[in-house]
């Protein structure tokens, strides 16, 4: 940022967000995925803020724990008395150069805004600006009140006539203005209103009477797009989701339906990968080129290669998946998982704590939990790692390459299969087998030739 836009920040969070009906502060609300106070003090940092202050109040020390890892300073107002006390509390008198102060309740404006706001700003005489925007259903927003165009003041709906109500022109809720002309009129405003409110709004009327300069910047749509009830916020939460989606297909990936697919901000895709309806990816994830994931797969914080399909309803947190390995319907890959190259996970199996090597197959119904498995190995349908023992510890189990496990089998750890082991369908494996090794723990089948079915009463000991 040059020298010229240095500016503050002073974020007003301390409502409680009564209309939005939650238990929740409302500023901790998520917004695709991240709460709205950590979007826009994000978006702020970067955008090169010097300092950038937080007004808290109703839960305090949780929005504390989420602001102040990134560079934000929090401030206390100790009673919710509107919003230029709000503004207020942030001790605005230690503040030099120009400040823009915003609600913490806009997680639609980004860097980019910011950095248009301010270099509008620096480019008018102005002592405040307020930005602005037109709105065809302009509902509980302050309304923009001009005299022979020029901005004269800003009502609240609250207070405002029905006249007054048809404006469209609104208050966005964001203001820059320098800290000399901020900590002037500041103390000056006063809660003479239907709500017996301070309201930072008022500052407008403080500054035209006192013959300063005031201006409208107007902003884009999106910049006023507040949220003060659920129905806003899912709104907020599809306006992001709908930006990642067009972000991703400008840059090749293929997505069916965009208003159905939910892709937070830290996930990256690479092009040429199609990505189905009803699927939601979440955090650091990484998904390589040519990859297809099929319907209603969740996905967070997973490392996806090339070429590798995720088929319906699979769901995947923390794990690794190597190029050209299919995975899934309703699989379920869970924390530490490893998959190689060229693997097959199917239907209904589960993977935890586990590395599976390059070529090897679970296509049915299996758990495999703490286990290292080799490659080209053969897990059969049914069959499972027993990991969990009576003393409440898991236990590991060692699949080497080559191996053979057949269907229904209990591997019951710790235990280890040597290279090229087989264990025949039905097995409870106890002891280790060795490479090469077949190992069969099933009880003898039983034949009675015209077998006659009997009462149990009359049946004898031995035939019980
Ligand atoms: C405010 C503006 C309105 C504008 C709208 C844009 C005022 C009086 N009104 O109305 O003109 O159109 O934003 O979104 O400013 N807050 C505090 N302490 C308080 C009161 C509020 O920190 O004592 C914080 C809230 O947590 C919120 C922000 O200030 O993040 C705005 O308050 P809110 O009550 O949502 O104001 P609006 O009614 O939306
Ligand atoms: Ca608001």
């Amino acid at each position: 940022m040059p020298e010229s836009l240095e500016f503050s920040a002073i974020i007003l969070a301390a409502g409680k967000g009564t209309r939005m009906r939650s238990p929740l502060p409302k500023v901790l609300h998520p917004v695709a995925g991240h709460p709205m106070i950590y979007r826009i003090v994000s978006e702020m940092v970067a955008s090169g803020a010097k300092e950038t202050r937080i007004v808290v109040g109703v839960g305090a020390e949780l929005v504390q724990r989420v602001v102040e890892p990134l560079g934000g300073v929090c401030f206390v107002q100790k009673k919710q008395e509107g919003t230029a006390d709000a503004v207020a509390s942030a001790e605005p008198d230690t503040l030099t150069g120009p400040v823009l102060v915003i609600g913490g309740d806009h997680p639609l404006v980004t860097k980019k805004d910011f950095e248009y706001i301010l270099s509008e700003f620096k480019k008018t005489e102005a002592a405040l600006a307020v930005v602005t925007c037109e709105l065809e259903n302009p509902g509980s927003y302050g309304r923009i009140i001009r005299h022979h165009g020029q901005l004269y003041s800003i009502v609240e709906a609250k207070d405002a006539s029905a006249e007054t109500l048809k404006i469209k022109e609104v208050n966005t809720g964001i203001y820059v203005m320098t800290a000399e002309v901020l900590n002037e009129y500041l103390p000056k405003i006063g809660n003479k209103n239907e709500q017996n409110e301070y309201y930072f709004t008022d500052i407008v009327s403080l500054c035209k009477e006192n013959g300063e300069i005031v201006t409208a910047i107007k902003g884009g749509a999106h910049v006023s797009e507040g949220v003060n009830d659920q129905k806003q916020l899912a709104q907020a939460s599809t306006s992001i989701f709908q930006r990642k989606a067009d972000q991703l297909m400008d840059d090749g990936v293929i997505i069916i339906d965009p208003k159905n697919t939910y892709i937070e901000d830290d996930v990256v895709v690479a092009s040429g990968t199609v990505i189905y309806p009803g699927v939601y990816i979440r955090g650091k994830t990484k998904i390589g080129s040519h990859c297809v994931i099929e319907p209603n797969c969740f996905i967070e914080k997973a490392e996806i290669g090339q070429s590798v399909v995720l088929k319906a309803g699979t769901y995947i947190v923390d794990a690794k998946i190597d190029n050209n390995s299919s995975i899934g319907p309703y699989a379920h890959l869970r924390p530490q998982t490893e998959v190689g190259k060229d693997c097959k996970i199917g239907n209904f199996v589960e993977l935890k704590k586990t590395k599976f090597g390059d070529g090897s197959k679970a296509s049915h119904l299996a758990y495999l939990g703490d286990a290292e498995v080799g490659k080209n190995v053969n897990f059969g349908c049914g069959s499972i790692t027993v990991n969990y023992a009576l003393d409440k510890k898991k236990y590991k189990t060692i699949i080497d390459d080559e191996s053979f496990v057949g269907s229904d089998c209990q591997l019951i750890a710790p235990v280890r299969l040597g290279k090229g082991a087989m264990v025949g369908a039905g097995s409870a494996i106890t002891k280790d087998v060795p490479a090469g090794a077949l190992a069969v723990s099933r009880s003898k089948q039983i034949m009675k030739e015209n077998y006659q079915p009997k009462a149990p009463s009359q049946l004898s000991k031995n035939e019980e």
